[in-house]
């Protein structure tokens, strides 16, 4: 980067630091100029469309003359009644569509406007390392003071809550926490999820939950929400997302339940930043949520499949892929303990194909890579006969 155009990023930004991935994009962006067929397995971006009654939905939007206009900030009267009923009919928790539900640009803008609504400059926020960028780049970006919490593979990915120092759970605002797991592919339990809530309650902070893959689930395991812990509402928000579930990421919906006054301080964010999602994607959100839910069953097969096979090729040369009941990623720890930079650089100048190095969502994600289950399947195939020839 210029020293120039240093100079123009803020402080906030620039503390950021560098795209961690940029070195792989632009070695596979050399391999590519080369003629080398790459598979990327980098990226968790649902291959399949997204399911016809939904584009039906936004067409019917797109042509009311409301949907021309600014929507309200907080999402529509309809689609937040959609989303209580989505559920209460999922988790059997009761929420006031008028008070606990907001509706949002994709998870992903809510998670980033979260510590400008609850932070001051200087307060902790607790981001669980490795883990989705976002927690740490917004808690950065509203002056807060990112603290790493350590995912650890022999405590399945869930962070110790005891081994947080007092002193840091005294300063924290905050604690993200995110299961089913992006990157490690880890669940968490009720009694994990109720331990978190009673930590949240003693140190007197909010308790940030990303469900961003609850549907995402395999082998008949359904994920928890946070909300059906007895008492969460005192203290904690959850983000939810259309984006993985109804193969939607593109068109920008998800949402935020949970404690009213977390859910209005967010709200209040983005009316200073934003004016809300286009009516006609809300309306098409509505169908998603109120329609037939078994939709989702196909894809959830499709991920099943490919999930193992990948697991038995990677395992077939020696690797130790676990496979995960949630997700769409693998988390691989790399082989012989070699850096997750080294060993991703390695796999794609050999093979072609793109894998996460673990590094990437945080310094305990080295040691591991990340593989993506959102490739066609015959792509998928390839990338695992690749390895196999080149490892094997
Ligand atoms: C853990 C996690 N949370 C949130 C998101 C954001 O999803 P969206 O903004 O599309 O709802 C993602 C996307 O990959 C994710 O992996």
């Amino acid at each position: 980067m210029s020293q120039q155009i240093r100079m123009l990023q803020s402080q906030r930004l620039q503390k950021i630091g560098a795209y961690l991935f940029a070195d792989l994009d632009r070695k596979q962006d050399a391999l590519k100029a080369k003629g080398v067929d790459v598979i990327n397995l980098g990226v968790g971006d649902p291959d399949l469309p997204t399911p016809e009654h939904i584009i039906r939905a936004l067409e019917d939007g797109a042509r009311d003359p409301r949907s021309h206009r600014y929507p309200p900030y907080v999402g529509t009267t309809e689609f937040r009644r959609a989303t209580a009923a989505w559920f209460q009919q999922r988790f059997g928790v009761t929420l006031d569509p008028d008070r606990q539900v907001l509706a949002l640009i994709g998870s992903k803008e809510g998670l980033a406007h979260l510590p400008w609504a609850m932070l001051n400059p200087g307060e902790a926020a607790l981001v669980p390392d490795p883990g989705y960028p976002v927690y740490r780049s917004a808690t950065i970006m509203a002056e807060g003071e990112p603290v790493a919490v350590p995912l650890l593979a022999d405590r399945l990915f869930l962070p110790d809550l005891d081994a947080i120092p007092p002193d840091v759970a005294r300063r924290a605002r905050l604690m993200f926490l995110n299961y089913p797991n992006n990157p490690t592919g880890a669940t968490a339990d009720m009694e994990f999820l109720a331990e978190a809530v009673a930590f949240a309650k003693r140190h007197d902070l909010v308790l940030v939950h990303d469900n961003a893959y609850s549907e995402i689930t395999f082998d008949g395991y359904r994920a928890p929400s946070v909300l059906q812990v007895p008492g969460a509402l005192d203290v904690a928000i959850e983000l939810h997302s259309l984006s993985k579930t109804y193969n939607m990421t593109g068109w920008r919906i998800g949402f935020a339940v949970g404690n009213a006054e977390a859910v209005n301080a967010l709200g209040m964010v983005k009316t200073n930043v934003d004016s809300g999602v286009f009516r006609a994607v809300q309306h098409a959100g509505v169908a998603a949520l109120t329609g037939p839910q078994d939709i989702v069953k196909p894809a959830l097969a499709r991920y099943q499949a490919r999930r193992d096979r990948l697991v038995s090729g990677l395992r077939a040369v020696g690797w130790k892929a676990p496979s995960p009941k949630a997700t769409l990623y693998i988390w691989m720890p790399t082989p012989n303990g070699q850096s997750s930079v080294t060993f991703s650089a390695d796999v794609l100048e050999r093979t072609g194909v793109v894998i996460t190095p673990g590094v990437g969502y945080g310094a305990h994600g080295d040691g591991f890579v990340r593989l993506s289950l959102t490739t066609p399947d015959d792509r998928l195939d390839e990338a695992v006969a690749r390895i196999r020839r080149t490892y094997g």
